[in-house]
């Protein structure tokens, strides 16, 4: 395949070149690359497009089992719905049930995954500490799975306390591997959603109220200095608070190994979502919860300056039917909303577009950043010789309003729903196969496991 005329854009730099796809990787890029022998069905002119690496998100959650079903997508509709807006690899989860070993869970999760359309690879969640578990880790690692996820939230089902946080960030530093946290002080926000619903405040606006913003930067500091103790990587997940970003500013600047992630969701949408009917503010129930101006001021800043170092959509969503769990109850309803079909959409229109951040930046945070944390590096988030052909072709002035009735992530409510978008996929390259043309998915797609080497 060759594209023509493409406006290239690098984290570091653009250009204007041809690229030549053989197999799944590029073979070259240069000026007026020759086209004899080829099909002319296999040219594509990208005159007036912008090209870049297929999105990387690197926290997605499909089929996740909960309390109220599993979320909606599964590893096939989720990987759809990533391709039709640009998104070419994803890193979802291994969450294992108590009493379950982490290698163990690890294989089905890989089974689970195999009809996935697009490359993946998994993080995986110790959950408690067991005599195994240093062992389990360590050979996570060796299968190539050297990114851990640590929740701080959840207590009574997958959360664990400091003491264990710290035996498994001491065993990741010492194996090569790294730390990635959901941080909210989770005993603190038990004891607040127990009290709200005690106190007669069954609604969904007890949901904020429950996870306050120092829930969570409490939390960060807690886990920011177990990593500096410890000497493990710490890579914090959908990070939402002012406090949050003051504390991960510090640990940079200390020249700690601490990176941070974002989500579109907590830089664009904001608290007043939960001051409306059930029916309304369900949807918008995710954790941690949707914050206020100033705080999303905090995120934009941090992301233009480069405090935050990707975005993730921590796309988990749900049908209206799992939300009613929690009708009368704010504390069952279905935790999580989906969004990895409009990252890139979301962040070129109210990122670039707005002047916050560079499009080199947008691919930055879009792909590279996730691709060089997780150690996908060069081989992603790159565009280059000898790089994967994951690429987008976008169409910097396409328009579209996200709306239930069109996106693809199988669920019947869209957090961004009305939202006016600019910049679209026009072709989405992955693996070196046309996965998306003009807004129609190709069949035969399969995306491959991604084994990924040691982080330090
Ligand atoms: O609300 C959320 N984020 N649900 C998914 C699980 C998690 O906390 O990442
Ligand atoms: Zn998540």
């Amino acid at each position: 395949m060759l594209i023509r005329n493409a406006h290239i854009v690098n984290a570091f730099d653009e250009k204007q070149a041809d690229i030549l796809i053989r197999g799944r990787r590029i073979a070259k890029i240069g000026k007026n690359l020759p086209t004899e022998d080829m099909d002319v069905s296999a040219v594509i002119d990208a005159s007036g497009m912008l090209v870049f690496p297929g999105g990387i998100d690197p926290h997605v959650h499909m089929h996740l089992p909960t309390a109220a079903g599993f979320s909606s997508d599964d590893f096939v509709s989720g990987s759809r719905a990533a391709l039709m807006g640009g998104t070419t690899t994803m890193i979802d989860f291994v969450t294992p049930r108590r009493g379950m070993s982490l290698t163990e869970a690890l294989r089905l999760r890989i089974d689970e995954a195999a009809g996935c359309l697009i490359d993946h690879s998994f993080h995986v969640s110790p959950v408690e500490w067991t005599p195994d578990t240093a062992l389990q880790i360590r050979q996570c690692i060796a299968a190539g799975f050297p990114s851990f996820k640590l929740y701080m939230a959840y207590k009574d089902a997958i959360g664990i306390d400091d003491g264990v946080m710290e035996k498994v960030m001491q065993t990741l530093a010492d194996a090569g591997g790294m730390a990635t946290a959901h941080c909210e002080t989770g005993d603190e926000v038990d004891r607040l959603r127990d009290s709200l619903f005690a106190s007669g405040h069954p609604e969904p606006s007890s949901h904020p109220l429950s996870r306050p913003p120092h829930a969570e930067s409490d939390a960060v500091a807690k886990a920011i200095a177990i990593a500096e103790k410890t000497a493990s990587p710490l890579y914090i997940v959908h990070v939402s608070s002012a406090g949050s970003i003051e504390h991960i500013r510090k640990a940079k600047e200390k020249g700690l190994p601490v990176m941070a992630e974002v989500c579109p969701h907590h830089l664009l949408l904001d608290e007043s979502s939960y001051k409306a009917s059930f029916e309304d503010a369900a949807p918008f129930v995710m954790s941690p919860p949707l914050r206020s101006e100033p705080h999303r001021k905090a995120l934009w800043d941090a992301l233009q300056t480069g405090i935050i170092d990707a975005t993730g959509t921590d796309h988990c969503p749900f049908l209206m039917s799992q939300k009613e769990h929690g009708r009368a109850d704010f504390r069952k309803i279905a935790n999580g909303a989906g969004g990895v079909e409009h990252r890139l959409s979301l962040l070129y229109t109210f990122g670039v577009r707005a002047g916050i951040i560079s499009l080199q930046q947008f691919v930055e945070v879009c792909s590279s950043g996730a691709a060089k944390i997780f150690g996908l590096y060069p081989q992603k988030g790159l565009i280059a010789e000898g790089s994967d052909a994951d690429l987008v072709i976008w169409d910097p002035n396409a328009e579209e309003t996200i709306s239930v009735k069109t996106h693809h992530q199988n669920s019947d409510m869209n957090i961004y729903e009305g939202i006016r978008v600019y910049g679209k996929p026009v072709f989405v390259i992955a693996g070196g196969k046309t996965a998306v043309s003009h807004g129609c998915l190709n069949e035969g797609l399969r995306g491959e496991l991604l084994r990924r080497p040691l982080i330090q």
